[in-house]
């Protein structure tokens, strides 16, 4: 194996003893799909969906958004092929599911999910150097501070949130609740969600200082009533007199330490609701390129494990369950086909995470 070595006068008289298909057919994928995010990128980026919600001619759009004529007619001709765009007598219009995700004025846009998509391929180009030189560093408040935070809130309202918020919202025990902490709940959405459905509910929702402007800046947008706690989960108090403390994608989900501090913070017969994506013992890994892509960075706060989403000192699926019996009696474990969201290949994807309902002894 590998060993054969090709003589250089032997390259041009016959085809190469191994198939070069494996190599090309990845090459490819990569060229076609790079090219189209670079497009759909600069559609969004340029406000080219936002001036399609109704029919216009290409000579139109580029005078109006200053953009090159002859490039913009091909950008249309390329958009449409791949079902973006639509024509119409000569004029372009957005699709359906560009009107919906694409514009940056809908409340789903996705215009923050591709941003964070091109950071991480920033992230990956440095490979070389982080290769040598060692993973790079950030702090926690910075990482989800930015973009990120919106990512995550724009990602999660295609399908995971609505479906996460059912379930939630169809146990009794969320109708009688009267007080609720989104524990590490970032944008704020699910709390969000929450006093939506509860009107009489007293909803809080915890995070990081750096990451509460933010969650202040969707509550305010959303017109809601959710009171914002900064503090750090892993050294500060959460507060207390809980009916329903949901802990959703979190540094900590599968950490020890935290299962009596929730405990505590319950009142009796308080739920517990704890989405994260946990290993059983002896799973080596659930996805290998995402386990690189964890590894690229390091976090100032806690230290992180090998594989994707693991954590120094974190419990397996097998330990938590049955430390989490100890305080609380297990009332439902959901698996994720029903509440993930798409996967996009990148750190964010649900995996194979589950929903763990626990109720306070
Ligand atoms: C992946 S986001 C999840 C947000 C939200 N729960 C969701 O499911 O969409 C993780 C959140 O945990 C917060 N976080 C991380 N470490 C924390 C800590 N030590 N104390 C409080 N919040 C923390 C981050 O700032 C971020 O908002």
């Amino acid at each position: 194996m590998g060993g054969k070595l090709l003589a250089i006068e032997d390259v041009f008289g016959q085809e190469p003893f191994v198939d070069v298909q494996p190599l090309y057919s990845r090459l490819n994928n990569c060229a076609v799909n790079y090219k189209v995010f670079c497009l759909l990128s600069a559609a969004v980026e340029t406000g080219l969906f936002d001036h399609l919600e109704s029919p216009r001619p290409v000579v139109e759009l580029s005078r109006e958004l200053g953009l090159n004529l002859r490039i913009t007619r091909i950008i249309c001709k390329c958009l449409e092929k791949l079902g973006f765009l639509v024509e119409v007598n000569g004029a372009y219009q957005n699709a359906e599911i560009s009107n919906l995700y694409l514009r940056t004025g809908s409340p789903l846009a996705q215009e923050n999910v591709l941003k964070t998509l091109r950071g991480t391929f920033r992230l990956w180009e440095k490979l070389p150097a982080i290769l040598k030189g060692g993973p790079v560093k950030i702090r926690e408040e910075d990482f989800f501070g930015e973009d990120h935070i919106h990512a995550i809130a724009a990602e999660h309202l295609t399908g995971e949130l609505p479906k996460t918020v059912r379930i939630v919202a169809g146990l009794p025990e969320f109708q009688k609740a009267r007080k609720l902490l989104d524990l590490g709940g970032g944008h704020g959405l699910y709390a969000i969600a929450f006093s939506k459905l509860n009107p009489g509910l007293q909803v809080f929702v915890y995070d990081l200082p750096g990451v509460t402007q933010k969650t202040r800046a969707y509550i305010e947008k959303h017109g809601a009533k959710v009171t914002v706690m900064a503090g750090n989960f892993f050294q500060d108090d959460l507060g207390s007199g809980y009916d329903l403390v949901f802990f959703a994608y979190n540094p900590g989900g599968k950490s020890p330490g935290l299962v009596p501090k929730i405990h505590a913070s319950l009142n009796e017969g308080g739920l517990f609701i704890s989405k994260h994506c946990f290993y059983r013992k002896g799973e080596e890994t659930k996805d290998i390129l995402l386990d690189l892509e964890w590894n690229l960075t390091t976090f100032a706060g806690v230290k992180k494990g090998d594989r994707v989403y693991s954590f120094e000192g974190d419990l397996s699926f097998e330990d938590y369950m049955e430390l989490l019996s100890g305080y609380f009696s297990i009332e439902k474990v959901i698996e994720t086909a029903e509440f993930a969201g798409l996967p996009l290949g990148k750190i964010g994807d649900a995996l194979d995470s589950k929903i763990i309902i626990a109720k306070k002894r």
